[in-house]
């Protein structure tokens, strides 16, 4: 079988610092196609002790037929470990092993790792060449284009980073085959996210096709993959240091970041709490006269169906507020929120009454679930 069978390219047209994504199975894991797009003697790939054990080998043998040296920087696993102290590990090994100006950083791994590693790339030396090999479905849609890297502060996240565009994206589709359930469902959150915010069309496709995309009907995720990576290149493009459109990605991010940050990173998924956050601002949209009840419904049971939670943790409202201040998006201490004027049609505005947020903050106390506890999941 041709091993160019089912891939695809997408551009991130960014003028001079333009780069494709390449999406279908085996793309990681293909010389030719790597030496094509990328050439160095040696690179530092930065990935988790959980992905190494999957995919370190066959990646560094594929990146070694190409010609590549690998540098390999295994790291701690998990949202609670994308801190200072986990970044100066890799900035460790960077000294230790001499990499120069010219040694790409690639990350393999999901969006910890690629955020990471990219924000490693972004300021080692003042900045090195990047690559995204993203192995879960949420960074294969979302995270590894786009060029944003953080780590996260204590009460923040993604608080710390830089934007740094990668050179090249390599979304091997084979590598979501070994994706825990959680992770997939997760991941999928991201994928409604395009849906909600610009695409009506993707919307119904999702609500048919999410069966599939559960059961990893190739097909059906590489069609995701590639709509969602569609979708983030186009408004990476038209904007890409957020100073408009690239805001509406951030549905439900506000509330989710508060939520994530809230329970402690990692008790929630970051996936999970977007789309507890993103039901959060399908709630606060109807309450604005903008969505109908029947839309918020359809928001929840898509949520639902990819088993994903839609009721948020219990958190006192001084507490939300305090963590929603943090978000990027506040302006002269407004919080600004991404909402939904229509299914398919996304707003960021600070413009709404503050007694509508309190209201949606005070509904979600009465349905939300322990915090200290992983949420309930549905499907
Ligand atoms: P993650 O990176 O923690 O990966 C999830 C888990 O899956 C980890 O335990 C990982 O080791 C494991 N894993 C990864 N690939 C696997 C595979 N193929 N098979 C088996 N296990 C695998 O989480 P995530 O959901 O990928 O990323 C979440 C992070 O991405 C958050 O920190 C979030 O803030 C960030 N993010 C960034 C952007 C951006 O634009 N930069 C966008 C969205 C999210
Ligand atoms: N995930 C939001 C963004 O990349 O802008």
């Amino acid at each position: 079988m041709n091993a160019a069978v089912g891939r695809q390219t997408i551009e991130v047209a960014l003028g001079e610092r333009s780069y494709p994504i390449l999406i279908g199975p085996g793309v990681a894991d293909d010389p030719a196609l790597i030496a094509t797009h990328l050439s160095a003697r040696r690179a530092a790939l930065v990935t988790s002790e959980i992905v190494a054990a999957l995919y370190l080998a066959p990646v560094s043998a594929a990146l070694a037929r190409a010609g590549i040296e690998t540098v390999p920087i295994v790291l701690p696993d998990g949202e609670r470990h994308k801190n200072w102290e986990t970044l100066n590990r890799v900035f460790d090994q960077l000294i230790e092993a001499r990499c120069d100006r010219q040694t790409p950083v690639i990350a393999l791994g999901g969006g910890v790792i690629g955020d990471l590693a990219g924000f490693a790339a972004a300021t080692w030396q003042r900045g090195v060449p990047f690559v995204q090999i993203p192995t879960t479905l949420l960074a294969q849609v979302d995270s590894s284009v786009g060029g944003k890297t953080a780590i996260n502060h204590p009460q923040g996240k993604n608080m710390i980073g830089a934007f740094h565009q990668p050179r090249l994206v390599l979304a091997d589709t084979a590598m979501l085959s070994t994706l825990p359930e959680r992770e997939l469902s997760a991941g999928l959150a991201e994928v409604i996210k395009y849906g909600l915010i610009r695409d009506a069309a993707f919307l119904d496709w999702l609500e048919a096709n999410l069966p599939r995309l559960l059961e990893r009907n190739p097909d059906a995720l590489a069609y995701a993959v590639r709509r969602s990576c569609e979708h983030k290149a186009e408004v990476v493009a038209a904007d890409e240091r957020e100073a408009g459109v690239r805001e509406t990605l951030n549905l439900g991010h506000t509330f989710g970041h508060a939520i994530e940050t809230g329970v402690g990173y990692g008790t929630w998924l970051h996936g999970e709490a977007i789309a507890a956050g993103t039901v959060m601002a399908a709630e606060m949209s109807a309450r604005l006269g903008w969505l109908g009840e029947a839309d918020v419904a359809r928001v929840r049971r898509l949520f639902a169906q990819a088993r994903l939670p839609v009721d948020a943790p219990a958190m006192a409202q001084t507490q939300w507020l305090e963590l929603m201040g943090h978000d990027k998006k506040v302006r002269d201490g407004r919080i600004r929120l991404v909402l939904l004027r229509a299914l398919g049609s996304a707003v960021v505005t600070g413009d709404y009454p503050a007694d509508a947020l309190k209201a949606t903050l005070a509904d979600c106390a009465t349905t939300a679930g322990d915090p200290a506890s992983a949420p309930v999941r549905h499907g």
